[in-house]
């Protein structure tokens, strides 16, 4: 049997997104820029894929920039808001949690390693998760950005980023989230959200790899990171990615369609799944919150092992899972995020996260359950191995 379980990682495109695509591939191959016909079909299609992001976001039309992905948006949204606030206000802080994704954690660390800004890290619990208590001393007048993502992509840990995104608006801070994980997962309205930029990409949610989107609301600080024409009115230059850009609308749109029902069959199964390994395999405890979580998400640290055996020995079985980026070997440096929800580094090597999607069934589950045990007790050594 083959188990997909690293939909965290990335998703296949979904057929129905193939063939939204296919025709900007082919016959609408037109500059959407270009001022003739087939040039004039390329940019409906990119009007009607950011009319479709908008509504799905509550957001207007010309607040929506495409990008190539999750990482491009985050960097365009740290440093364009950062820089242009520093040049309109002076404000000279960056204000982002340990927990980050990389895209942002280390954009807030080259921003104060080449650009002078000051960085101030929000701590996390045990949990993974921000404490509100603990950012808003954090947000006085020198603070040029705030940026706490939505959903955590090791540890599952939904952030409160409504309450935090309150208080940034009350004090006039602009606030990014990044939402690449919780997109198709969990409400994006950025109303209720309350944010000012908001990063999403397409291969987390059954679109293609190579595109994403950033919600940027109006009047909020701003300079282009890339320059050249006037693409995505004069904020992201360069010729747009059209058949890329329609299917990650066409992805986000059934995604938004299917949520509620598709979520609450994975919380489902993700939940018997948990209940499951924390029964059969010894030693093992759930990382990240175990209620403000995504509901296809399941992390774990197994003591004894390290990673990389146990996601052999899964892929051996046609399993594939991942460990969310914690260290897959003691030589190498553990997981930022396990760290710093005070989980001691020789514990860190045994990281494990399955994240379900749309191909997982009752009998993949069942399957998972049978295996995972047994390989694990293997790796330690208690019962032979032999796959
Ligand atoms: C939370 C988070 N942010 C950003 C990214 C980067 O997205 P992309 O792979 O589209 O550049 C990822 C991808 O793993 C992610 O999980």
């Amino acid at each position: 049997m083959n188990v997909y379980l690293d939909h965290a990682a990335t998703t296949p495109v979904r057929p129905e997104v193939v063939e939204a695509m296919l025709p900007y591939l082919t016959d609408f191959y037109g500059n959407s820029s270009s001022i003739h016909g087939i040039g004039r079909k390329a940019h409906a299609g990119l009007d009607g894929a950011r009319r479709t992001i908008a509504d799905i976001l509550g957001a207007k039309t010309n607040e929506i920039i495409f990008t190539s992905g999750g990482s491009e948006s985050d960097n365009t949204a740290l440093r364009g808001i950062a820089l242009a606030r520093r040049r309109q206000t002076g404000a000279n802080r960056i204000v982002t949690t340990v927990v980050e994704h990389k895209a942002v954690l280390e954009t807030a660390l080259d921003l104060r390693d080449h650009f002078g800004f000051d960085v101030t890290l929000i701590p996390v619990d045990g949990d993974g998760m921000a404490r509100v208590d603990d950012v808003a001393p954090l947000l006085g007048e020198d603070v040029a950005v705030v940026s706490v993502m939505l959903a955590n992509n090791e540890v599952g840990t939904i952030q409160p980023v409504g309450e935090i995104g309150a208080i940034c608006r009350a004090r006039g801070i602009p606030f990014h989230t990044d939402a690449v994980q919780a997109a198709g997962k969990l409400p994006l309205d950025v109303h209720s959200l309350r944010v000012d930029a908001l990063s999403g990409g397409a291969h987390k949610f059954y679109g293609p790899k190579g595109v994403g989107f950033l919600y940027l609301r109006q009047g909020t600080p701003f300079q282009p990171t890339l320059t050249g024409g006037s693409h995505e009115g004069s904020r992201r230059a360069g010729t747009e990615n059209v058949a890329g850009i329609v299917a990650m609308a066409k992805a986000l749109e059934l995604a938004e369609i299917e949520r509620e029902v598709e979520m609450r069959r994975l919380q489902l199964l993700r939940d018997w799944l948990i209940g499951g390994i924390l029964e059969k395999v010894d030693g093992v405890h759930l990382t990240g919150s175990p209620f403000h979580r995504l509901p296809n998400h399941a992390s774990f640290l197994i003591n004894g092992v390290e990673a990389e055996g146990v996601l052999i020995g899964l892929d051996l079985a046609g399993i594939a899972a991942s460990s969310g980026s914690a260290c897959t070997s003691a030589a190498q440096k553990p997981s930022h995020v396990l760290e710093a929800m005070g989980i001691p580094a020789q514990d860190a090597v045994g990281g494990l996260r399955l994240s379900l999607g749309r191909s997982n069934t009752p009998e993949q589950i069942e399957y998972v359950l049978a295996k995972l045990p047994r390989i694990v007790e293997q790796i330690r050594g208690s019962v032979p191995i032999a796959f």
